[in-house]
C-alpha cells in the first residue's frame, strides 16, 4: 500500500517533467504515412497496403541494406492499422486480416532485426481516418496495451478532439506512458492543431512531456509542400529554434526523398535543410525499390553525423538575399564546427554566389576547412576570404565547416578544441 501511494505522489509531482531519457539526438527511421497513407486494400494491392507484411519488409530492408547501422532504427506505423472497433475489454486491436499475428509479434520481429517499432493513436473520438480514437477515458489502457506489446514509440495525433481535451490528454498520455514502465518515445501532434505558435502552444510544457512534436502541416509529395514547411520554420524561427534540444525536437515531418515529387536537387535540399533544423529523419518511401540517387542522399554519412550532432542545437536561416534569392542557414555543432547551407530559391540557372565568412558573421579570425557535404571536396579559407559557391536552381551547397587554426591568438589561450570531423 505504502509503495503504491508513493508512486502516485511521485507521478503527481513530476507531471510536467517526464524526461524519459530517449532521443538525445533527433530520431531516425522510417514512417509509413506519406508514401503509403491509408491503403487498406490488401486484396488488390497486397504489396502496398497497410499490413504486417509492409512493416516486416521495411524492417528487412532497414536491417539488410545498411540503414540500421547509419541510425535509421525506427519502423513506424501510422493511421489505419486498427480494427474498426475496440475488443470486448475495450482494448485497441489491429485489423485481424492485415495483422493476423498481432502487434506483439510484429514488435518481436522488428526487435529481432535490431530495430524499434513505432505505433500511432489519436487523442479524440476517432483517428483522422476514422478508426477508434483514444478518448480521455482510454488513455491509461492504451498506454498499457502499447507497453505490453513492446512498442517503442507513439505518434499521438489530434483529430476529432477539442482544445480542452488536448490540454488534458497530451500531458496525461505522457504520464501514462511513463507509468507503464516501458520506455516509449512520445511524438505529439498537438501544436499542429493550434497553428504551432504561442500563446495557443506552450513549448515549455511540450518540451517537458514530448520527445518531438509536429509544429505545422502534414508534408505532401511536392516541392511546394517542402517549401511551405521551410517558410513556416524560418518565419517562426525566433519562437521555435530555442525550444529544440536533446530529448525534445521540432518535427517538420517526414522526408519524401525517393518518391515522385522532388527533383534530385530538391531532394538534396530537403535533406540538408532538415539536417540544419536538427529535424527527426523519418524516411517515407518504398525502401524495396528506392533509387540509387535517393539512397545516396539519405545515406550521406557526414550529413547524418551533422544531423546527430550531440549538442542538438537547431540551426537558423541567418541571411536572406532578396535580390539574388539565395538564403544561408547555419547550425552550430560540437568542436567549434558549423553546418552551413547555401540554398537557392531561383528557378533559372546555377547561380554563382560570392560571400565571405566575415559577411556571414563569423567574427573569429581563423583558418577554416570547409568540406562540401555532398561532393566531399575540402577547401581552406580564412574568415575574410571571398569565396564563390555555385548553387543549382532549388538546390543547395552544404558545408561542414571547422576552424583549423587561429590567426591571431587571443590573450588567454584556452583549449580551442579544434577537431577535424572524424568519420
Ligand atoms: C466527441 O464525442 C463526444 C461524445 O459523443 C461529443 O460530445 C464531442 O463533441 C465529440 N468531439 C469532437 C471534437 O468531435
Ligand atoms: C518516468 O519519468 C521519470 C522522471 O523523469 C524517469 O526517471 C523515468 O525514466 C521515466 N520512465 C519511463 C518508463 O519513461
Ligand atoms: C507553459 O508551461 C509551463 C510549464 O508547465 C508553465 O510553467 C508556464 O507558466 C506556461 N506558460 C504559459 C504562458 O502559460
Ligand atoms: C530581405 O527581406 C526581408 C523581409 O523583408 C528582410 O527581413 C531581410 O533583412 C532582407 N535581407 C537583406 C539581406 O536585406
Amino acid at each position: 500500500m505504502k509503495l503504491a501511494v508513493s508512486v502516485i505522489l511521485a507521478l503527481a509531482t513530476s507531471s510536467l517533467a517526464l524526461e524519459n531519457g530517449l532521443m538525445r539526438t533527433p530520431p531516425m527511421g522510417w514512417l509509413a504515412w506519406e508514401r503509403f497513407r491509408c491503403n487498406v486494400d490488401c486484396k488488390n494491392d497486397p504489396h502496398n497496403c497497410i499490413s504486417e507484411k509492409l512493416f516486416m519488409e521495411m524492417a528487412d530492408s532497414l536491417a539488410a541494406d545498411g540503414w540500421r547501422e547509419l541510425g535509421y532504427v525506427y519502423v513506424n506505423m501510422d493511421d489505419c492499422w486498427m480494427a474498426k472497433e475496440r475488443n470486448a475489454e475495450g482494448q485497441l486491436i489491429p485489423d485481424p486480416e492485415r495483422f493476423p499475428r498481432g502487434i506483439k509479434a510484429l514488435a518481436d520481429y522488428v526487435h529481432s532485426r535490431g530495430l524499434k517499432l513505432g505505433i500511432y493513436a489519436d487523442l479524440g473520438n476517432y483517428t483522422c481516418s476514422g478508426y477508434p480514437g483514444t478518448t480521455l477515458d482510454h488513455i491509461e489502457q492504451d498506454a498499457l496495451t502499447f507497453a505490453q506489446w513492446g512498442v517503442d514509440m507513439l505518434k499521438f495525433d489530434g483529430c476529432y478532439s477539442d482544445t480542452s481535451t488536448q490540454a488534458k490528454g497530451y500531458p496525461r498520455m505522457a504520464q501514462a506512458l511513463n507509468a507503464s514502465s516501458h520506455p516509449i518515445a512520445y511524438s505529439c501532434s498537438w501544436p499542429a492543431y493550434h497553428g504551432g505558435l504561442p500563446p495557443e502552444v506552450n513549448y515549455t510544457l511540450l518540451a517537458g512531456i514530448c520527445n518531438l512534436w509536429r509544429n505545422y502541416d502534414d508534408i505532401q509529395d511536392s516541392w511546394d509542400s517542402v517549401l511551405s514547411i521551410v517558410d513556416w520554420f524560418t518565419a517562426n524561427q525566433e519562437v521555435i529554434q530555442s525550444v529544440a534540444g536533446p530529448g525534445h525536437w521540432n518535427d517538420p515531418d517526414m522526408l519524401i526523398i525517393g518518391n515522385f515529387g522532388l527533383s534530385y536537387e530538391q531532394s538534396q535540399s530537403q535533406m540538408a535543410l532538415w539536417t540544419v533544423l536538427a529535424a527527426p529523419l523519418f524516411i517515407s518511401t518504398d525502401l524495396r525499390t528506392i533509387s540509387e540517387k535517393a539512397w545516396e542522399i539519405l545515406k550521406n554519412k557526414l550529413m547524418i553525423k551533422i544531423n546527430q550532432d550531440p549538442l542538438g542545437i537547431q540551426g537558423r536561416r541567418i541571411l536572406q538575399e532578396n535580390s539574388s534569392h539565395i538564403e544561408v542557414f547555419l547550425r552550430p555543432l560540437s568542436h567549434s564546427a558549423s553546418a552551413v547551407v547555401f540554398f537557392s530559391r531561383r528557378t533559372d540557372v546555377p547561380y554563382r554566389y560570392t560571400t565571405s565568412l566575415a559577411q556571414l558573421n563569423f567574427t573569429q579570425n581563423a583558418l577554416y576547412e570547409a568540406q562540401d557535404v555532398y561532393t566531399g571536396k575540402i577547401r581552406s579559407l580564412k574568415t575574410s576570404d571571398n569565396f564563390t559557391v555555385v548553387i543549382n536552381p532549388t538546390g543547395v551547397v552544404m558545408w561542414y565547416l571547422y576552424p583549423t587554426m587561429h590567426l591571431e591568438q587571443p590573450k588567454q589561450q584556452s583549449d580551442t578544441n579544434f577537431h577535424p570531423f572524424a568519420l
